[in-house]
């Protein structure tokens, strides 16, 4: 019976069921806690809370976790909770092939089942590798304990012979110089020294900026929590904070349900878009949602794009680095500008509301966080494309591309997979002019499989030395958030269950018009159905294991590519019942 206060008693703790009654199991997890090392009165009565960690050796992203864990253990222990900690699976985007999207809901449902079948009360989520933010949150969702999500923070600003170098967006831009000729060997071993000089994820608005700032934004860390650097202090006091806040959150049974509603959403949507994120958020807010039963859909990113300016001057759109934004004022001064589209009475983990959460939060640099008067660009950053193409929609993150390429007719010039498109590119046979569409086929949800990121398709070494560095591009793959360019990304339905993308032939006009949001095949429907009579569905790949599930589960791009028996909705039993 929860108390006048509104707060629970130990007895009504979930843990309850495995500690606290008379049984024999009790007494099982009792003995079995002392051989753990605890005393009764280090733990009976108190939440049990769950520390999920994907720190790993091989994740330069999360390599600074295993301490970070300690802190957020800390806070716990002063708040009269009972930490445990869990290693989870880590998706290292730099080392997992063919791509972590293939595990985001593997996380996602250890996760899920971890947090149900073990005696915890609360959560707090470690990560923040792109797939990392969304898999926790995604599972957290549908077993909806109360949860703190603590982000890896990004790493310190990359450094070459005095400039400035954003990790991901440097690499590519300095592989292209190399490729052009520009720089060689020498320089290219320096830049490997420099590239990424600490632990933390990527340092600039790529997918785990965008995703650890929509989990902001959403209510579910300690406010500012997303932007502190990796290895900085403060990030040990957000953990020891984020500590301390989860055992009030259960005793207050505030659980992530009542963060994670619609309006949460909207305007994680909404920041996203003002901070020019990556496009692969795209995907993974709509899966996030669905898994708190909330419809989000690639509508209402075009809808909110249109009311929201881009105010973070951050690479790859814009100048700075994530150190930059921090010192700027963070998350807190950026939503501060934004308040007009923001729903400031909803709750977060921290405060009743947002509105209180943002009370005193200041920009420091108008140059990095801009005012509504002096934005980088009118509208956010994403636009949702349809046309005979791409009948479920696609994106492109046009303001990452070359201005002139946002309304394009060109012939286009098809890949059927990855592996042809890297090996005949560079081919001078196919003769390829800065006006043509290179489209890439096979790289979706179950094409590619796990939806690669392919999407940033190589200019051809010839036009890159004509001085090329901008292309139309399409593919049903996705983009890393540190790419840019004119590429449309995530093509639905893709080409490998029968998209139109499938049926496009080199020669063929496409027509790109991001304006008009229209991305369109000039072949006639009557050609269209022939080719279609024609095609024959490729072969499955995985005859058996995780692959084989993946491939008979996964939804496509603007379904959110989560798995259709975990996207709906539906009642799981408490695994104590009996
Ligand atoms: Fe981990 Fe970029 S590689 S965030
Ligand atoms: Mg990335």
């Amino acid at each position: 019976m929860t108390r006048e206060d509104g707060r629970i008693s130990s007895e009504e703790l979930r843990s309850h069921q495995w500690y606290g009654t008379d049984g024999l199991r009790s007494f099982s997890h009792r003995a079995r806690t002392r051989q753990l090392g605890y005393l009764p009165e280090e733990h009976l009565g108190k939440p049990v809370i769950a520390i999920l960690n994907t720190w790993s050796d091989i994740n330069p992203c999360h390599v600074h976790l295993r301490d970070r864990a300690q802190a957020v253990k800390r806070g716990v222990w002063q708040a009269g909770g009972f930490p445990l900690e869990f290693p989870v699976s880590t998706l290292s985007e730099t080392f997992q092939k063919p791509t972590p999207m293939l595990y985001r809901n593997m996380l996602a449902m250890e996760t899920e089942e971890l947090l149900r079948s073990y005696p915890v009360d609360g959560a707090v989520l470690l990560g923040g590798c792109d797939k990392s933010t969304p898999a926790l949150l995604m599972g957290a969702a549908s077993v909806d304990l109360p949860t703190v999500f603590v982000p890896a923070g990004p790493m310190l600003p990359g450094h070459w012979r005095n400039e400035v170098l954003g990790s991901g967006t440097d690499m590519w831009k300095y592989w292209d110089d190399k490729r052009a000729g520009l720089i060689g060997d020498c320089e290219m071993g320096e830049l490997e020294n420099g590239l990424a000089r600490s632990p933390g994820h990527c340092m600039t608005m790529g997918t785990a900026s965008t995703l650890t700032a929509a989990a902001e934004a959403l209510g579910v860390t300690v406010p500012g929590a997303s932007s502190i650097p990796a290895v900085d202090s403060g990030h040990d006091r957000m953990a020891a904070q984020s500590g301390l806040r989860i055992v009030e959150l259960v005793w207050q049974q505030r659980n992530l349900s009542s963060i994670l509603t619609a309006e949460a959403y909207e305007d994680a949507v909404a920041t996203v878009l003002a901070l020019g994120g990556s496009t692969n958020a795209v995907i993974h807010l709509i899966a996030m949602a669905g898994r708190s039963g909330v419809k989000l859909t690639l509508d209402d990113f075009d809808r909110i794009a249109r009311t929201v300016p881009v105010l973070a001057n951050l690479r790859p759109g814009g100048k700075y680095l994530m150190e930059d934004f921090h010192f700027a004022g963070g998350l807190p001064g950026f939503l501060a500008g934004l308040t007009d589209v923001l729903h400031l009475d909803r709750p977060t983990v921290s405060y009743d509301t947002l509105r209180e959460q943002l009370d005193g939060a200041l920009v420091h640099n108008s140059d990095v966080i801009r005012d509504r008067d002096n934005p980088l660009a009118e509208e956010g950053g994403v636009a949702v494309l349809r046309g005979n193409l791409c009948p479920d929609g696609a994106v492109i993150k046009h303001i990452a591309a070359e201005p002139e390429l946002l309304r394009h007719t060109g012939p286009a010039v098809v890949f059927e997979n990855y592996r042809e498109m890297q090996h005949s590119i560079n081919d001078p046979a196919l003769a390829l002019t800065p006006d043509h569409v290179l489209v890439l086929r096979n790289a979706g949800p179950k094409g590619g499989p796990g939806m690669p990121e392919y999407g940033m398709l190589p200019i051809p070494d010839y036009l890159l030395k004509q001085g090329v560095r901008d292309m139309v591009r399409l593919s049903d793959a996705r983009m890393s958030g540190t790419s840019y360019g004119a590429c449309v990304l995530h093509i639905a339905p893709e080409s490998y269950v029968g998209g139109p993308l499938a049926l496009v032939r080199t020669g063929d006009l496409i027509t790109l018009d991001v304006e008009a949001r229209l991305l369109h095949l000039d072949v006639p429907d009557e050609e269209l159905a022939r080719r279609r009579a024609a095609w024959t569905p490729p072969p499955t790949r995985y005859e058996r294991g995780y692959g084989a599930l993946y491939h008979d589960q996964i939804t496509q791009a603007d379904q959110g590519c989560d798995f259709a028996f975990l996207a709906r909705q539906g009642e799981v039993p408490d695994p104590y019942a009996g």
